[in-house]
């Protein structure tokens, strides 16, 4: 399985405050948006170009844009929506999937309970988004639920990953690119990534 670990200095400044229990929802949210659309950049390296020709106001200009597959970025509830606010702002015109998983606090299993996604999924380069990699247990289910559809060379994008989340995706998914901007020490006896920033969604959404 490949990781590309996104150590850009921008990107390492913003998760230090991401992970300081004294940021609020409010900038929490913002960091994670900030620092999913950083990712996006290196996420999305290998996109298809094409050339074609524009008219500057001076002459024409051979220049290149995106072709190929178009893009669906897939995220999984609640944490991942604000890596979609986050890259949708680079790429206004991706269609969005959800995939609502919750952690069983007791087996930290997921439980599904909510998935759309666009009808041609099997037709696009799909990038799936949740900031915390812990156990691994969402995102090996929510690539399953993405394969079982037709969707095919996914990427997970997760701003946080656990060692343990990382070998369960090499085992469950081997084929899958991981992108992360840190990768941590552990798991906690509840399955916390160590040290890693606590419960995303309830700092995103101050429902703690
Ligand atoms: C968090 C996180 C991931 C999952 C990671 O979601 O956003 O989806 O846990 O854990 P895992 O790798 O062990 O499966 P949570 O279940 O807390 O749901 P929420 O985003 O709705 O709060
Ligand atoms: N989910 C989170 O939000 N944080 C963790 O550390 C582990 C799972």
């Amino acid at each position: 399985m490949r990781i590309t670990l996104v150590d850009h200095p921008l990107v390492q400044h913003k998760l230090a405050h991401l992970r300081d229990k004294r940021t609020g929802p409010k900038d929490f949210r913002g960091l994670a948006e900030e620092i999913a659309m950083l990712m996006a950049y290196e996420a999305m390296r290998d996109l298809d170009l094409e050339e074609t020709t524009v008219e500057t106001p001076i002459a024409p200009a051979r220049v290149k844009v995106l072709s190929g597959k178009k893009l669906a970025l897939v995220a999984i509830l609640r944490a991942g929506l604000v890596m979609v606010e986050g890259i949708l702002k680079l790429i206004p015109h991706a269609r969005v999937g959800h995939i609502g998983l919750y952690r069983d606090p007791e087996s930290l299993n997921p439980v599904q309970y909510y998935l759309k996604l666009p009808p041609d999924i099997a037709e696009r380069r799909v990038f799936l988004l949740d900031p915390m990699l812990a156990t691994g247990g969402s995102a090996s289910l929510a690539l399953s639920l993405l394969k079982e559809r037709g969707a095919t060379g996914v990427k997970l994008m997760a701003i946080l990953a656990a060692p343990e989340g990382l070998e369960r995706i090499a085992k469950d998914h081997p084929e899958t690119e991981v992108v992360v901007a840190a990768i941590d020490e552990r798991l906690n006896e509840h399955g916390y990534i160590v040290p890693g920033l606590g419960d995303a969604g309830d700092r995103i959404y101050g429902t703690k």
